[in-house]
């Protein structure tokens, strides 16, 4: 299996991606494009790989794939590995409080308290990032990568992160300093270390700022919609939701414009181009390139059975470079319309924060942009 898939890379000697870089790298697109033209349900070391934009979308919006805390055999993913140390460590709470692991009521009653306090925050979410991006961008060089990337791409999504979480904003570098890799930390240790962090100000119940631990804390208060145990570790995975993806993408943003100032002074003469630029930027770089799903019965997709039990990996990556739904997949077209991407997801575990990130990065990269000449 492992030499079929090695063969793909040779295979491929066409397909230029020039822009993505760590996150998804060349090499396994190539793999994951070669298997949605030849096997769209591949069988993998362990589990089912689904490559194909209609399947994809299918399977996101099958209820029969539930989303489950990793199984052990899903080492090889650094945030499962994570997840899996926390678990073991037992900390006080098992994987049942996770909301994103879990079915509704308990699944849809979390999500629901994160949307509602994301959308009353939404409406002034444009200006605030404008006025954060602004004050981050005057400081700094924007012609100088580096500065860009100390002074910008580092501290903006984790001072939005902070601000929508309602801890004070020069808490921005918890986020960073544990998710953005600088201190070489695995990402569990990050995980138990944000936990800590957010351990003090959830302890003050009542006076805690407008934000999402006001509304997660009032939610146990209330109606009793999240559980004490829940508390805890929803706030770390909405984080962890909130930092790390908009961090990845900016930064893949950042580096392309960058590298391609055309594209750059193109988005500065018409602000209107921003909105597309995002759209196309998160589907050409799914940074979120897989998830995962378990079957709770036998679902036919992809010209074969996934059985009870078994477990898919859904590659939004692979999805967002179909050509059959995508022209030219391979290019990057700021104006591309319709972009029916999948890179938030989509069904019940849709990026509940898909909205803010776009806002975040139709702010930044605007700003950005009238920066250069
Ligand atoms: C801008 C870049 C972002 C990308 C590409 C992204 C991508 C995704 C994807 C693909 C999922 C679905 C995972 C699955 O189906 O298993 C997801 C879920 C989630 N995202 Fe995002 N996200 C981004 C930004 C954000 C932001 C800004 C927030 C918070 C404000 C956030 C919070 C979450 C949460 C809490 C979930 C879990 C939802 C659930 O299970 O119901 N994300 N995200």
């Amino acid at each position: 299996m492992t030499h079929a898939l090695e063969n793909v890379v040779t295979d491929n000697e066409t397909l230029t991606l020039n822009h993505i870089t760590s996150s998804l790298d060349h090499v396994q697109l190539a793999m994951l494009l070669k298997l949605q033209r030849d096997s769209p349900l591949h069988w993998h070391k362990g589990f089912w790989v689904l490559t194909r934009y209609a399947d994809v979308k299918a399977a996101l919006q099958d209820k029969r794939l539930v989303n489950r805390a990793p199984a052990p055999n899903r080492k090889d993913v650094p945030l499962v590995q994570a997840i899996l140390k926390m678990l073991k460590r037992g900390r006080g709470y098992d994987k049942k409080h996770w909301f994103h692991y879990a079915d509704s009521p308990y699944h849809a009653d979390v999500r629901k308290l994160m949307r509602e306090e994301l959308n009353r925050q939404l409406p002034d979410l444009r200006q605030l990032f404008q006025s954060i991006a602004d004050e981050l961008l005057e400081k700094i060089d924007c012609d100088d990568e580096q500065s860009l990337q100390k002074g910008f791409v580092e501290p903006f999504p984790a001072i939005v992160a902070a601000e929508l979480m309602g801890l004070p904003r020069e808490k921005w570098r918890w986020f960073d300093d544990l998710f953005g890799g600088r201190q070489g930390d695995d990402l569990s240790t990050s995980l138990c270390r944000m936990e800590s962090f957010l351990r003090d100000p959830l302890a003050k119940r009542g006076v805690l700022p407008p934000g999402i631990l006001c509304a997660l804390s009032d939610g146990c208060d209330a109606d009793n919609l999240l559980s004490e145990e829940g508390l805890l570790p929803n706030s770390v995975l909405f984080a962890l939701g909130a930092y790390v993806n908009t961090r990845q993408l900016l930064e893949r943003c950042v580096e392309y414009l960058l590298q391609n100032r055309g594209e750059m002074k193109r988005i500065r003469r018409d602000p209107r181009v921003v909105s597309f630029a995002v759209e196309e930027f998160a589907r050409y770089f799914s940074t979120t390139s897989f998830c995962s799903r378990l079957s709770t019965e036998d679902v036919e997709i992809g010209g074969g059975v996934v059985a009870e039990g078994q477990c898919v990996r859904i590659a939004l990556a692979a999805a967002n470079h179909d050509p059959e739904v995508f022209a030219a997949p391979h290019r990057i077209d700021l104006t591309r319309h319709p972009n029916p991407h999948v890179a938030f997801g989509s069904g019940l575990h849709l990026c509940v924060g898909a909205a803010v990130g776009r806002t975040e990065l139709q702010v930044s990269l605007a700003c950005l942009a009238r920066r250069f000449r």
